[in-house]
């Protein structure tokens, strides 16, 4: 027997099978072999939800969930947050070195030089309802760009991907800036190149009638820290959608489509809309205690609290904790902080939250920042995939590079009928919670 291999004996026939373990892992394809007859076909992995299965081998982002760890290409978050700029973490996450001041200038010209979006785009946006998510017209609009770029199916040429990389972290701010000026029936403000990425999406979404917008130094710097956090966080459900859709081969535009709309459900990069929503029907800290009961009792749950990987306090929590602080200072504390503090106070305390290691996760506080900046609270997912884009990016290209990755397409436990004969209309009866049977 080897070290490093795992022996499985299979009780059904008394064989003996030895798995290879590599990196911690074995490959549910070595499953296989284990097999009661030469028929069979063969041992597979029953993993709803992937709670225990490795999709791909990544090189971007690491995540220690019990120690709350998180590292872009080995870097510490808290030290990415307090030293570099989200353009430059972004060309990390993608290039998997940080850049030379040169290298740094040529993405910057390059991403700011691709900000604008075709006018047939600003058109389509026109198309939607006056009240219609922000987030909705985000998705709709990165889809309809791949209409508009014949190169983007290109995949496997470098170049080409480069393009559609500086076009769709460009695009991004100025298609979400422009679906929040549609939703409040403003003029629509084009990027200034002048401006950093961060100065220049409050830019598109503030500018009023001065010549030229300068954006708060505190509140830029804040928007590029919540960009840098929320850059990339490995295999959650949106990034684990863009690999898929990209498996196919589609186009990147398409794929950060269907990564967006991943993104948007309230379990995901939606939770921090629906943490805001909660705090308001909270309404008081001294109605706190109740709410808790509540969600105790499985009515509801505690939006921005727990997390599939974070055992511990999210690292991203903490960072975001510090940055409210400076907004703050700015633009007066929000009034629903308190509620959230009291929230945070008593669910550590309390033994359900604790014995289920739920933590306050980046959703926690990062609207109630959002909020104080001035950003209407159905933003708040669009300001999540704003950042999340680079990342993706960055697992798309890596997905695509990746000899051992084919077209993503699980398995599954077949429980239904077997063979049954078509059954003539006439003869079908109707029972409750079935379409149709026989006698
Ligand atoms: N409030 C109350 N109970 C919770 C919560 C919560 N926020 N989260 C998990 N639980 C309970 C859950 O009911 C279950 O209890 P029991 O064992 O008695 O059935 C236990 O904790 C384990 O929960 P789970 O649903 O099996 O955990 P999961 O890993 O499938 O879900 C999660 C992770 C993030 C979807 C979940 O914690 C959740 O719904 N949180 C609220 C939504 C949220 O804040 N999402 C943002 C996540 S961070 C940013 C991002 O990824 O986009």
């Amino acid at each position: 027997m080897t070290a490093n291999t795992l022996t499985v004996t299979d009780n059904r026939t008394g064989k003996q099978y030895e798995v290879p373990i590599e990196n911690g892992v074995v490959r549910a394809m070595d499953l296989r072999k284990i097999k009661i007859s030469d028929e069979d076909f063969g041992l597979m992995s029953y993993d709803p939800a992937f709670m225990n299965t490795a999709s791909c081998k990544s090189n971007i982002t690491f995540i220690d969930g019990d120690k709350g760890i998180l590292r872009y290409r080995g870097y510490p978050i808290e030290q990415l947050a307090e030293k570099s700029t989200y353009l430059e973490v972004a060309y990390l996450l993608i290039h998997g070195e940080l850049p030379t001041a040169g290298q740094l200038k040529e993405w910057s010209w390059n991403i700011t030089h691709h900000t604008f979006i075709h006018e047939q785009i600003k058109k389509s946006m026109d198309g939607f309802h006056y009240d219609a998510h922000p987030m909705g017209m985000l998705i709709g609009t990165v889809g309809a760009l791949s209409t508009f770029y014949k190169d983007a199916k290109d995949i496997f040429n470098p170049e080409a991907r480069r393009h559609q990389i500086f076009r769709l972290i460009a695009k991004m701010p100025t298609l979400a800036a422009f679906a929040y000026r549609h939703s409040v029936g403003m003029p629509y403000d084009y990027p200034d190149n002048d401006l950093t990425y961060p100065g220049n999406f409050l830019n598109m979404m503030f500018k009023m009638t001065e010549v030229k917008y300068k954006p708060n130094r505190v509140l830029e710097h804040a928007l590029d820290v919540l960009f840098i956090l929320h850059a990339d966080h490995e295999q959650n459900c949106g990034t684990n959608a863009m690999r898929s859709i990209g498996s196919s081969h589609v186009d990147p535009y398409s794929a950060v489509a269907g990564a967006a709309a991943a993104l948007y459900g309230p379990l995901h990069g939606g939770a921090n809309e629906a943490v805001l929503r909660m705090l308001k029907e909270i309404g008081s800290k001294d109605r706190v205690p109740e709410y808790i009961k509540k969600v105790k009792n499985g009515e509801g749950r505690l939006m921005g609290f727990g997390h599939r990987v974070y055992k511990n306090y999210d690292p991203r929590a903490r960072i975001i904790k510090q940055v409210a602080e400076e907004v703050f200072e700015v633009t007066g504390k929000n009034p629903v902080l308190d509620i959230a503090l009291e929230l945070e106070r008593i669910a550590l305390e309390d033994d359900y939250f604790v014995s289920r290691k739920l933590y306050p996760n980046v959703d926690f506080y990062s609207g109630i920042i959002y909020q104080a900046m001035n950003f209407p609270v159905d933003m708040f997912p669009v300001l999540f995939a704003i950042p999340r884009t680079s990342g993706w990016l960055a697992q798309w290209e890596e997905m695509l590079l990746d000899k051992e990755q084919k077209i993503a397409r699980p398995r599954q436990v077949y429980l239904g009928y077997g063979t049954r004969d078509y059954l003539p209309i006439e003869k079908r009866k109707e029972l409750e919670g079935k379409a149709a049977t026989a006698d």
